[in-house]
């Protein structure tokens, strides 16, 4: 078990003092006590107020969980409003700055930073879980030449529970460790042969004596040299954007996660699951939605038409507006500064001034300031990808490769949460009654 953070124990003293709401239901004139915890009621303390003995009892409607906390959870810690990131506890900005992948992967699966042998141990067993079957290689063949790379590592995730089918043994803490060696191993490679699979290209074999986005790079670059040298500015950026990506609490992947996890299916079958939900516009493939608008927009003249059409309902501004944040994305600022080191050695992405224009002009319109909608991390990063030379529809891919530690740690802790259960809302029912069924010639 980690230890609480210091916000989970402040909120474990004000729950010690008996928080409680008084609930008066109308309908009956009864009165309710209802406990509070961590600022929360629980729903299922709702059940008790009835309109009659033979009433269900009430629910709560929440639609996108807007409201509704699915689990407690000791992982990330958001502070939208105050635009604050946390991986358990250590300050996003921090991470960035001195940690490196691997290492963040390891504290937010084991829930603290990893000693040097821990390091050592963790890296050589990721490393040397780079290599994926031959007939994975067959399959990713098989595939149309201009295949969505992102399903393309859909599927391959989900095949690779029929390779590891001792995965199905989630509550082995040993089976575990293995599936996240192997996914952590395996997904970079996948995605770089997808890559290649594009291009007509043969597939570069993972080079171990590289690091973990070294090794990336080589897979998705190498051509006729006989050693890949990564440049160290391209491979420190990867790393910075793979420790931004790495977690980001409840958002649609990993509750998709946490979901279909939650069903006891094998990681590498929940994986595809949330990996699906990331693919989304509206989440990770934002990213790739953000190139294609700003291609679309054209030039920096453009640019005011653009979110004149945008304010008045047609489409959004992709890489802008955020669930959470109601601030500035704090990842967005890193990757901005990131941004500039990877155009210093690749050269100014043109579109950069686009970006910038519409930044400009959209923090300084009502529409966006009144509604809290400022950059999130997809604005910029897809702005790094594809001066780094890699095509938009690889943005997304990018993305779950960063976020894979992050499922990984949220789909542990659903796991080992006693209080966690298969993951099955409830709704509220408006279609017809019982109806008398019709043959099909008497149908109108
Ligand atoms: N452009 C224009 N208007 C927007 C945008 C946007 N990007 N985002 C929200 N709005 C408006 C929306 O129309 C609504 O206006 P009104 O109150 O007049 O109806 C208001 O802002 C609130 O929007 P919402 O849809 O209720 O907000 P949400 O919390 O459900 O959506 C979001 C969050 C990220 C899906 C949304 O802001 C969006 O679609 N952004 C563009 C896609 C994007 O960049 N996604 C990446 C998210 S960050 C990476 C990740 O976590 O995956």
């Amino acid at each position: 078990m980690e230890k609480p953070s210091s916000a989970a124990s402040s909120a474990e003293t004000r729950s010690a003092q008996q928080e409680s709401i008084t609930v008066i239901d109308n309908r009956t004139g009864k009165r309710y006590e209802l406990p509070i915890n961590n600022g929360c009621i629980r729903a299922m303390d709702l059940r008790k107020i009835k309109s009659n003995e033979a009433d269900f009892g009430l629910m709560s409607y929440d639609p996108a969980f807007l409201n509704t906390a699915s689990c407690t959870s000791r992982v990330t810690f958001i502070d939208g409003g105050r635009g604050i990131l946390r991986y358990r506890g250590y300050p996003i900005e921090e991470l960035a700055e001195k940690s490196s992948y691997l290492e963040t992967a390891y504290l937010l699966i084991h829930g603290e930073l990893p000693h040097r042998e821990q390091l050592t141990d963790w890296t050589y067993h990721i490393t040397h879980h780079t290599f994926i079957h031959e007939s994975i290689k067959k399959f990713l063949d098989g595939f149309h030449y201009d295949a969505h790379p992102m399903s393309m590592l859909i599927s391959s995730v989900a095949a690779l529970s029929s390779f590891y089918p001792e995965s199905k043994d989630i509550f082995n803490e040993d089976s575990r460790r293995k599936q996240t060696y192997r996914l952590l191993g395996k997904l970079p490679t996948i995605a770089a042969f997808a890559y290649r699979h594009s291009l007509g290209l043969p597939f570069v074999y993972p080079d171990n004596e590289l690091s973990y986005t070294g090794n990336f790079l080589n897979m998705l670059f190498k051509t006729t040299e006989l050693k890949y040298r990564p440049n160290p500015t391209l491979e420190h950026a990867l790393d910075v954007l793979f420790i931004l990506h790495a977690d980001h609490e409840q958002n649609c992947s990993a509750n998709s996660m946490r979901g279909v996890g939650s069903s006891h299916a094998d990681p590498y079958c929940a994986t595809a699951a949330a990996a699906a939900a990331l693919y989304g516009p509206l989440h990770g493939g934002a990213n790739e939605a953000v190139l294609r608008m700003l291609m679309e927009i054209g030039s920096i003249g453009n640019v005011p038409e653009y979110i004149k059409r945008v304010k008045s309902g047609e489409g959004r501004l992709m890489g802008f507006g955020h669930r959470v944040y109601k601030n500035y994305d704090p990842r967005a600022k890193i990757i901005k500064r990131v941004a500039y080191e990877v155009f210093d050695v690749m050269g100014r992405n043109p579109l950069l001034e686009i970006a910038l224009e519409v930044e400009r002009i959209a923090l300084e319109d009502d529409y966006f300031v009144s509604r809290k909608l400022y950059p999130n991390v997809d604005f910029y990063s897809g702005l790094i990808y594809q001066s780094m030379g890699l095509p938009v529809t690889m943005f997304p891919v990018l993305f779950a490769i960063g976020r894979m530690s992050g499922w990984i740690a949220q789909w542990e802790e659903m796991l080992l949460d006693p209080e966690q259960k298969i993951a099955r809302p409830r709704q509220v029912y408006l279609g017809y009654g019982q109806r008398e069924y019709q043959p099909l010639d008497k149908r109108g």
